[in-house]
């Protein structure tokens, strides 16, 4: 795992970009793993500027959402599948299409795991999944307890999730109770994954994650087990860390040949 601390959002959304741009220019069908949140925002804000100022192009690019609500009405704007849509993909030049997220529609959700992850295989396997991480250490919506390698799958939100994610729905009970999510085992299928983590309410997650035990109480930690994962985090995010200035030294010192 690498840690990469720098000042500000807009350095690490940079440096995340760098790394997707790098698939999406040198791979022939490159499949990019998307997150919701507001910590990617500023890397999809990063490479809608590329794609508008650059002419970097997503029209060979297939894409997976990590998870979705289970219950709401396809369309509904909290849907995941909508706002990814709408805070990034439509933004871009993909193919609306090619944008897949889990069905959390009522019929057939105890298959829509098993069916997601035949997807993603079908389509090659993720090359540059992008992940924030939840104040409880979550990743995608696998909540602490979830097997280090579970599949997709039907999870209950906990409360603390539920009220996290109220600010997006008028009222706390508007906030569904289950989501379909991509199991920590799935995520870690995918060849490089890039988390990005901001501000002081993700320090105590982000030292559980790095430096805390290989545990099911945190799934972030999950990442201990990938040979290519970079955690990207401002100064606050990075505050509950014990080691901090041997991943300054090792970032500042890295050879330019190996590239994050
Ligand atoms: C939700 C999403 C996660 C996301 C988390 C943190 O639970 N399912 O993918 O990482 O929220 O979101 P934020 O970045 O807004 O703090």
């Amino acid at each position: 795992m690498e840690i990469v601390i720098q000042e500000s959002a807009e350095q690490l959304a940079r440096m995340a970009a760098d790394v997707i741009e790098d698939v999406v220019r040198t791979n022939p069908n490159p499949v990019l793993g998307l997150a919701t949140g507001s910590s990617p925002l500023p890397i999809y804000t990063e490479l809608i500027r590329r794609h508008r100022e650059e002419g970097l192009s997503f029209a060979h690019c297939t894409a997976f959402t990590l998870d979705e609500y289970v219950g709401l009405p396809a369309g509904h704007p909290e849907s995941y599948h909508e706002v990814i849509r709408n805070e990034f993909t439509r933004h871009v030049d993909i193919d609306d299409a090619r944008v897949f997220s889990p069905d959390g529609s009522a019929d057939g959700l105890e298959s829509a795991g098993e069916r997601y992850d035949a997807a993603i295989k079908a389509a090659g396997g993720v090359d540059v999944q992008i992940l924030g991480i939840g104040s409880d250490g979550h990743i995608a919506f696998n909540e602490p307890g979830s097997s280090l390698s579970s599949r997709t799958r039907l999870k209950t939100l906990t409360a603390q999730t539920r009220e996290d994610n109220a600010r997006f729905f008028d009222s706390l009970d508007q906030v569904p109770i289950h989501a379909l999510t991509q199991g920590l085992g799935t995520i870690l299928e995918a060849r490089r994954l890039v988390l990005i983590a901001t501000g002081a309410g993700k320090a105590q997650a982000v030292a559980n994650m790095v430096e805390g035990p290989l545990a099911a109480f945190c799934p972030g930690s999950v990442l201990q087990l990938h040979n290519h994962a970079i955690v990207l985090v401002d100064e606050a995010a990075a505050s509950g860390l014990t080691h901090s200035d041997y991943y300054r030294l090792s970032f500042d010192r890295k050879p330019a040949w190996q590239k994050l």
